[in-house]
């Protein structure tokens, strides 16, 4: 079977795909840095999946690092999750932003070449859709539009990306526009783990049905959507992890570029979130309305016909799955990967 480097693979949805890969016979290498996971995840993926995964820690700018990964290794393709994503903290400091997300990006391109390894799956996101287009998101809408130095960092990868293989049409790419990725892995032993306050609504909405925070504030109810709160397109963390499967087998097989968007094609609205999850893990979740966030559009969802008919994508964990995989990986990690790491 092929060898593939995971860039990111301690992270949330690198950890996920990096079951996916070892369950399906991959051998898997993971480079990161850890700078927003930890490695606790990588011993976890071997206990889940009772299979070897080879992890450097080590930071994708450096070319010396990402020299001996690949020197040491026959690697067939990459899949590169890592990155930044905190969209406040990218307008706070957009240079680290380009800095990690660009910079990483082109080292691993040129080492990538270097090395005649040109098969590479990418983590896009929703959010280089442009505000102007009306929902849902196909692949042929504008981009490019974005607000905040991360969305932007993700669109000048795409371009980049699209770039390299004009250059050069021995590179085979798969980008992959990722919606809201949720839930965990139904052994509650890997799952999403940020640091400090979640930015996000699910491991928002998990803390404080644990009590670990008092109360979840709802961006605005103002907003023209069915009951005056934004609709996203959540889609379960391994639903997502197995869209990659299918884009890397794409890769392998094909001289290619594609772009995907992996979502389930469904809006789902913060306060039936927060319903469903409710009756899902039978909690009351206590939330106050506050104001809109700065950058939210009312509605996001996904046109996923082109994965669905070119790659076979089908999603099949609902909303009810996404709320009780969560609240279960937060109920044995209360403290994330933290608690068990010295
Ligand atoms: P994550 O932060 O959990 O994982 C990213 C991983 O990359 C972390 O483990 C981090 O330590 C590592 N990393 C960051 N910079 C690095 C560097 N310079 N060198 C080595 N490792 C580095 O995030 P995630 O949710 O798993 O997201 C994975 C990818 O998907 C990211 O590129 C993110 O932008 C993209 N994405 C995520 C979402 C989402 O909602 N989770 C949505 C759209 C796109
Ligand atoms: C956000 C980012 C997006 C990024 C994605 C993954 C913004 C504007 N967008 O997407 O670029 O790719 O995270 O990291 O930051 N909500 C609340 N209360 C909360 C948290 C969220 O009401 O405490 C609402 C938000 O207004 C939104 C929905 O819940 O309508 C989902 O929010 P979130 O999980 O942060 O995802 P996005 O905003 O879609």
């Amino acid at each position: 079977m092929p060898t593939i480097l995971v860039t990111g693979g301690a992270g949330y949805v690198g950890s996920h795909t990096c079951v996916e890969l070892l369950n399906s016979g991959y051998d898997v290498i993971s480079v990161d840095n850890c700078c927003n996971s930890s490695s606790e995840s990588l011993r976890r993926i071997e206990m889940i999946t009772g299979k070897k995964i080879d992890f450097y820690e080590a930071d994708i700018r450096s070319y010396k690092m990402l020299y001996k990964i690949f020197k040491e290794n026959k690697i067939d393709a990459v899949i590169h999750f890592a990155g930044l994503k905190a969209v406040r903290e990218s307008v706070l400091n957009p240079l680290l932003y380009y800095d990690n997300n660009l910079c990483g990006t082109i080292n691993l391109c040129n080492i990538m070449n270097k090395f005649g390894i040109k098969r590479i799956v990418f983590s896009s996101s929703a959010t280089v859709y442009s505000d102007s287009s009306a929902p849902p998101f196909d692949e042929e809408m504008p981009t490019g539009e974005v607000s905040n130095p991360y969305g932007r960092s993700k669109y000048v990868i795409e371009e980049i990306l699209k770039d390299l293989k004009t250059s050069d049409n021995a590179w085979s790419i798969s980008v992959l526009r990722y919606f809201n990725p949720v839930g965990a892995h139904e052994s509650g032993t890997i799952g999403e783990d940020p640091l400090g306050i979640p930015n996000n609504l699910m491991p928002f909405v998990t803390k404080v049905a644990l009590g670990l925070l008092p109360c979840l504030t709802i961006f605005s109810k103002d907003y023209k959507t069915r009951d005056g709160t934004c609709i996203r397109d959540y889609i379960h963390v391994v639903d997502l992890a197995k869209g990659h499967l299918l884009a890397l087998k794409e890769v392998l097989t094909k001289n290619t570029i594609d772009i995907y968007n992996l979502g389930t094609g469904v809006g789902c609205s913060v306060l039936e979130l927060v319903e469903a999850f409710e009756e899902a893990c039978n909690v009351k979740i206590n939330y106050k309305i506050g104001g809109k966030r700065q950058g939210d559009l009312p509605i996001v969802y996904a046109n996923v016909s082109k994965a669905e008919n070119k790659l076979g994508f089908k999603t099949s964990r609902s909303i009810k799955k996404m709320c009780e995989d969560s609240f279960n990986w937060q109920i044995k990690n209360p403290l994330g990967y933290r608690q068990f790491v010295k």
